[in-house]
């Protein structure tokens, strides 16, 4: 398939390119390079350009008839979306429905999202089903949930067909080490961990140790980026294959707490850089996992990384391979 990769040149969108480059698509990535790299695009054409810009977007679209766009491109930090609300109805939602614009002009019939678990907001089930009631907590859930609506109601009224992906807690690395996290002043629990071994800080916070939780401190469901971006790919066969629309969690359907986080950080490391316990980070959830039935049962999606031991292996390893780099070149 020919596909547009919007934010292919960040964390997730890079991993998935590889993949879709390997399941032999024909790629055009376009990203702003605003958190991406250009050495992330292992597969296809990389187009500098940001979805604020419909001139930029109607070009590449004019440029290449694409049948599908999986669309990565988004802030994703949720104390600065608090901060500056505006930055992320802007740069998530607006932005989205001006690739949605160029999508319905040219007939393009599938899309993949990449939307979140902050759409749930702070729910009282723990394991989250995708039926639940969204009620974002925070501007980047809403922005993501708008986002999530714009791309329904598009799909009710055109041929579009859609995957909408709701991915839990990110982490890990391609195991080749050819890819993984470099988002500059990541705030992501595993990657600041790691920053913590390579030295890049020099400690770190647990926020809350009072939760009601098995050792009150927060429980998330870690996925591995490899796992998810399987589900990418597996998203567009499915698509093309005849499926229906769906929304689908992306997670494996268990937690760990911080603690236990943090301790396979420093096993695995052998480091034990200081770890201070400070108060509750404002809206965060005690625990959140997600419900995987459906996209098991409806992509045959299967994971292939679920162990807390292999994602933390994968991420430090990536994060040396990145801290020598930087201290090298900053390619
Ligand atoms: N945490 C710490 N110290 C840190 C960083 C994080 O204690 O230095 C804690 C957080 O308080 C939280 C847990 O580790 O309890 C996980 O925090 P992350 O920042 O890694 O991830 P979040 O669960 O806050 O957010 C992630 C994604 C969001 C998504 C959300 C949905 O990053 O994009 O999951 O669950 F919206």
């Amino acid at each position: 398939m020919k596909v547009l990769v919007t934010g292919g040149a960040g964390y997730i969108g890079s991993h998935v390119v590889r993949q879709l480059g390997a399941a032999g698509h024909d790629i055009v990535v376009f990203d702003n390079l605003s958190t991406g790299y250009r050495w992330a695009v292992t597969c296809g054409e990389l187009v500098v350009g940001d979805l604020a810009d419909e001139a930029a977007i109607a070009d590449v679209f004019a440029r290449h008839e694409f049948e599908a766009v999986l669309h990565f491109a988004a802030n994703i930090v949720v104390p600065e979306s608090v901060a500056d609300p505006l930055k992320y109805y802007s740069n998530n939602t607006r932005n989205t429905l001006n690739l949605l614009k160029a999508v319905s002009e040219h007939g393009v019939p599938y899309m993949v999202f990449s939307s979140t678990a902050a759409v749930y907001g702070m729910p009282d089930d723990t394991v989250l089903t995708e039926s639940m009631p969204l009620a974002p907590i925070n501007p980047y859930g809403a922005s993501k949930m708008m986002s999530e609506r714009m791309i329904m109601d598009l799909a009710a009224a055109s041929p579009l067909n859609y995957v909408i992906l709701r991915y839990f807690n990110v982490a890990g690395a391609n195991p080749d080490g050819l890819l993984g996290q470099a988002t500059p002043e990541a705030t992501h629990l595993i990657k600041v961990a790691c920053e913590c071994v390579t030295g890049k800080r020099d400690g770190m916070s647990v926020f809350g140790t009072d939760y009601e939780t098995r050792d009150g401190t927060c429980i998330r469901d870690y996925i591995h980026v490899e796992d998810l971006a399987k589900a990418h790919v597996m998203a567009l066969d499915y698509m093309a294959g005849g499926g229906e629309s769906q929304v689908l969690n992306c997670g494996y359907g268990r937690g760990f707490t911080v603690r236990e986080v943090i301790d396979v950080v420093k096993r695995q490391s052998g480091v034990d850089f200081p770890v201070e316990e400070t108060g509750r980070r404002a809206g965060d959830p005690a625990a959140l996992m997600a419900d995987n039935g459906k996209i098991r049962q409806v992509l045959g999606w299967q994971p292939a990384y679920d162990d807390l031991d292999t994602i933390v292996g994968t991420a430090l390893a990536w994060e040396e391979i990145w801290h020598h780099r930087q201290a090298g070149d900053n390619a």
